[in-house]
């Protein structure tokens, strides 16, 4: 069966393969189909963007979807920057844009800079949504490490690692990451 993951994010899509490595299912991504216009993100939670960005997706090309919203929410900055993890020094920003802004925004607070992303992933099928949630605990610090992953993971040091995300292979990330985590629920509840 095929299910189409609803992202154009190389690094999400490896992540999600490998979740679902193991099962009967072939994961498509958008660069498999047309180009689909801008979907608009604008629900004030993770998880009703998930499923803005599955129903939208789901009603243009008519296959099982699934889809993720995701971002980092840091304490010291009241869970900045969140829903805008992507966009944080403005539309279309690039990840070294956003990880230089969070840096300055950080350089007021002292360390540990005690941080969290979290993974809202849903499935849609037309009928029904199913929506499931993980986090990944730890700290931002205050240099970049690492040239693996992707947007803020040579930042982040999850709890009980000496490495930041940037640093761990794919395999080792996708043990402790919150898309990971949050995808084997999905996984779960449904097959
Ligand atoms: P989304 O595509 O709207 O879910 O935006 C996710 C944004 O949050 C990304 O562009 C990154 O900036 C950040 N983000 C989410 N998950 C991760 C991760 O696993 N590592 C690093 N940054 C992440």
């Amino acid at each position: 069966m095929k299910l189409l993951f609803a992202t154009t994010n190389n690094g999400k899509l490896k992540e999600v393969r490998k979740v679902f490595s193991e099962t009967a299912f072939t994961i498509l991504s958008l660069a498999d189909f047309p180009p689909v216009p801008e979907i608009i993100e604008d629900g004030a939670t993770f998880a009703e963007n998930a499923k803005i960005k599955a129903k939208t997706i789901y009603d243009l090309f008519h296959v099982p979807t699934l889809a993720d919203d995701s971002g980092l929410s840091v304490d010291q900055l009241n869970g900045e920057p969140g829903v805008f993890s992507a966009r944080y020094a403005g539309e279309n920003a690039s990840d070294e844009a956003n990880n230089k802004l969070l840096l300055k925004k950080l350089s007021n607070f002292p360390e540990p800079h005690y941080a969290k992303f979290v993974c809202s992933s849903v499935f849609y099928d037309g009928e029904k949504f199913i929506v499931a949630e993980d986090i990944m605990v730890g700290k931002i610090i205050h240099e970049l490490r690492g040239v693996n992953g992707f947007g803020y993971d040579p930042l982040f040091i999850a709890e009980g690692f000496s490495v930041t995300n940037g640093e761990l292979s794919l395999e080792e990330k996708n043990k402790i990451s919150h898309r990971a985590k949050a995808f084997n629920r999905l996984k779960k509840i449904f097959w």
